[in-house]
């Protein structure tokens, strides 16, 4: 399709321009400067886009973070495959002791997801099938370790350790959980992404403080996974991050069963069935979407972002919660100029400008339009996806933006923006 008043050409040859100027050789860097390692689900976002113009390439993306894996089955938030001055926290802090050092956090579990859109949509399937097949006890042994280390009650969903892990760094989902970890002891520190980007448009200096204890608190316990749980202060199940979870489960199903590995589709099958029904746990009446469970505390949070909506890719269809999401999305864009902003902007505590509170995200905005095509909403995905592109050929390729004036913010000639750009190329 066409969309008027957007040059498609201009944007797709910019997309992969900056998708060229940050491949470091088998993994892309997210932007120069700000972020110079490999990030995990910047990575599988990544490599959606790198497939609309090299299969191979795509896969080589997922494949070098998945090299990586932990032998327990932790695939890290990022890997460090080169020393560089310009960001911290770097390999020092993290002291993993890994060959390639890694940090000892991880990521939203975005792989099955990615992986699946790479077979589904392959050109060149006798290529892309083997290296996917190869790739799914990988993705079934991280499963198997979120399954573990971050639900040992067994109660189907998982808890992230650190804000880090979220992906949305400074949500006003963690405000309260972030607020009982402690800064004793953390000793001095340089940031470098404020030498990068304005202030304003990142963590605080509050916030930092604690992200760094929760590193230093998991260090001194060996990064033993199975220990940390128990021992973080920090433990909060969002219900973003467990949608994507159950998705990328249901989506390494679907993959095992056509690439005929039946054990890994079955346990895949059970792991996403616990997670749906343990969902409507997170159900919030009062905000008529999901909200994050602070496990440490026992409470639902009161907080309305965009991690309430994700459970759209991962309800089934015809599911009694989806109108309600799809209701809140179509409220939120019209709440604002350029949707869907990462948190409510009635919410006194919304910021347009601060990173996850407020600012739109691309990568977000494409897996909510998933849910929303999931749940027979294609025309409100297409609109997003249009949305998408205009803005970026307004303001350039940020890293996210101000959803009431649309100005880039963050990084700049950021990967998954381009990315998110060759799929919506394709979606809108
Ligand atoms: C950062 O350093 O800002 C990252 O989001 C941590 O992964």
């Amino acid at each position: 399709m066409t969309n008027p008043g957007i040059d498609e050409d201009r944007l797709r040859t910019e997309a992969r321009a900056i998708l060229r100027e940050n491949d470091l050789g088998g993994y892309t860097i997210p932007t120069k400067g700000l972020y110079p390692f490999q990030w995990n689900w910047d990575s599988c976002l990544v490599a959606l886009g790198l497939a609309h113009v090299d299969e191979d390439r795509a896969l080589t993306e997922i494949e070098t973070l998945v090299a990586h894996q932990w032998p327990d089955g932790m695939i890290p938030h990022i890997v460090f495959h080169a020393d560089h001055e310009s960001y911290f926290p770097g390999p020092d802090v993290w002291g993993t002791a890994r060959a390639t050092p890694t940090s000892g956090i991880t990521q939203p579990p975005v792989l099955g997801y990615a992986l699946r859109r790479l077979l589904d949509g392959a050109r060149d399937r006798a290529m892309v099938a083997p290296r996917v097949a190869a790739l799914l006890p990988k993705v079934a042994a991280w499963h198997r370790w979120f399954a573990s280390a971050r639900d040992p009650e067994a109660t189907g969903l998982v808890a992230i350790l650190h804000p880090w892990e979220s992906g949305r760094d400074n949500a006003i989902d963690w405000d309260d959980a972030l607020a009982r970890v402690p800064t004793d002891g953390i000793g001095s520190y340089v940031r470098r992404d404020t030498t990068h980007v304005d202030a304003a448009q990142r963590p605080t200096k509050e916030e930092y403080d604690r992200y760094l204890w929760l590193v230093q608190r998991f260090r001194r316990l060996g990064w033993n996974q199975a220990a940390l749980h128990d021992a973080s202060p920090f433990r909060v199940v969002d219900p973003g991050f467990n949608a994507i979870l159950i998705r990328s489960a249901e989506d390494l199903a679907a993959m095992a069963r056509a690439l005929g590995a039946p054990e890994i589709a079955a346990e895949a099958e059970g792991q996403a069935g616990r997670g749906r029904a343990a969902l409507d746990g997170l159900w919030h009446e009062g905000l008529g979407q999901y909200a994050a469970f602070d496990r440490a505390a026992g409470t639902l949070v009161e907080s309305a972002s965009i991690g309430g909506l994700l459970p759209l890719m991962a309800l089934e269809p015809g599911h009694p919660r989806a109108d309600a999401l799809v209701g809140r999305v179509a409220g939120l864009r019209s709440a604002v100029r350029h949707p869907v902003p990462s948190h409510d902007p009635a919410d006194p505590r919304f910021d347009r400008l601060r990173y996850w509170r407020g600012p739109l995200w691309l990568i977000a905005n494409r897996l909510v339009a998933d849910g929303l095509g999931r749940h027979g909403r294609s025309d409100a995905a297409a609109d997003i996806a249009r949305d998408g592109l205009a803005l970026v050929a307004r303001s350039g390729f940020g890293e996210y933006f101000d959803p009431l004036d649309g100005r880039a913010l963050g990084g700049k000639r950021f990967s998954w923006t381009a990315a998110m750009v060759l799929e919506f190329l394709e979606m809108a």
